[in-house]
């Protein structure tokens, strides 16, 4: 047999079984969208194989993706590895109409243009909870994904204090909800109650508050055990959402606009804190991928905060970038 017909059969016996097994495992969720598809299941068997045959060209068998959005040649899938230095490759340029950028020798980040993302994402439903970081978070999100024309609303709809969001994208069928939860003990009872119909993609986030209303490491430390057991219960079926985790960011002491966040938030305090939250991530065993918001807004620095807590478009812009880019190392594809 020549080689080519051989693996084209290898090829198609592999299609069968990187396309069936998580059909099987995602079950009727399967038809809701193409993230479901290349979700946690796809992710299992995919490192699987990958494991098993580590040279075997998978990108080949997936399907390709809006091939005319992009002009550069389609780049092959990153390997897994790739997760660990998508922080690294992040550059800020403040005061730069291209405020940030990746550069990385071997694992080539970039960022996802509105119609990368919409693409990606299409058929989603994505939950952010959290505080104010969370927001803007959100916020970076939609600018990425709404008409320009469309985000000025979405803005201050978004932005009412202390109150719910959400918003149905008709255009890539995306369902985004800001569900309001400052404290620890918020996302717990959410990730309990598992929303229904249940998120293909969860970014949670909090610290602020408690760190200036309660003020205890240590009690923070076991509130976030708490919302990491009940992340940790999220299992199949239906497929458990993509979970992220929103670090906590770089607090710039003297900016800070009360005499009592001064105080309470100092910087001892504001890095023990960043610490445990880190926990949540995966390289601590947690369940989250951990959105590192504390080393992008050092690197961004001062320049890019105004009230020393919450910083400019450019921080969130890169987190959801970071959080793309993950997503689709996650699901083998390139857009
Ligand atoms: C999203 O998916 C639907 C159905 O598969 C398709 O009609 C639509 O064009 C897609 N939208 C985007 C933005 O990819
Ligand atoms: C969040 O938790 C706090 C403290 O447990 C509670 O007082 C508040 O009502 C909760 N808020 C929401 C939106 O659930
Ligand atoms: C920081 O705040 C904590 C708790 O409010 C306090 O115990 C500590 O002394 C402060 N540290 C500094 C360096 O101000």
């Amino acid at each position: 047999m020549v080689p080519a017909a051989a693996a084209a059969q290898l090829g198609a016996l592999a299609a069968l079984l990187v396309i069936f097994i998580p059909m099987a495992m995602a079950g009727y969720h399967l038809s809701r969208n193409k993230m479901l598809f290349f979700s946690g299941a796809l992710f299992i068997s995919l490192a699987v194989f990958v494991h098993l045959t580590p040279y075997f060209p998978l990108h080949f068998l997936l399907p390709s993706t809006s091939p005319s959005t992009s002009s550069s040649p389609p780049l092959p899938p990153l390997p897994l590895s790739c997760l660990t230095s998508l922080h690294t490759s992040l550059h800020f340029h403040p005061n730069t109409p291209t405020s940030f950028s990746f550069s990385s020798a071997s694992c080539h980040f970039r960022p996802l243009s509105p119609s990368s993302a919409s693409d990606l994402l299409n058929g989603s439903l994505i939950l952010i909870a959290g505080d104010s970081q969370s927001r803007l978070f959100a916020l970076s999100l939609l600018a990425l994904l709404l008409p320009p024309s469309d985000l000025p609303p979405a803005e201050s709809a978004l932005f009412r204090r202390h109150s719910d969001y959400q918003i149905s994208i008709p255009e890539s069928s995306i369902d985004l909800h800001f569900l309001w939860s400052p404290f620890e003990s918020n996302l717990t009872s959410l990730l309990r109650t598992t929303p229904s119909p249940p998120p293909d993609v969860l970014v949670a986030g909090s610290g602020l508050w408690h760190m200036l209303h309660v003020n205890d490491p240590v009690h923070y430390s076991r509130q976030l055990s708490a919302v990491r057991a009940a992340a940790d219960l999220l299992l199949p079926p239906p497929p458990p959402p993509h979970l992220f985790w929103l670090g906590l960011p770089e607090l710039v002491g003297p900016m800070l606009n009360t005499e009592e966040k001064r105080e309470r938030m100092n910087l001892t305090v504001s890095r023990r804190y960043e610490r445990e939250g880190r926990r949540m991530g995966r390289s601590s065993g947690g369940p989250f991928f951990y959105l590192d918001v504390g080393m992008m807004t050092r690197r961004c620095g001062e320049a890019c905060t105004a009230d020393g807590m919450h910083y400019d478009r450019a921080v969130y812009d890169a987190a959801v970038q970071v959080m793309l880019n993950a997503l689709l190392i996650e699901s083998r594809q390139r857009v």
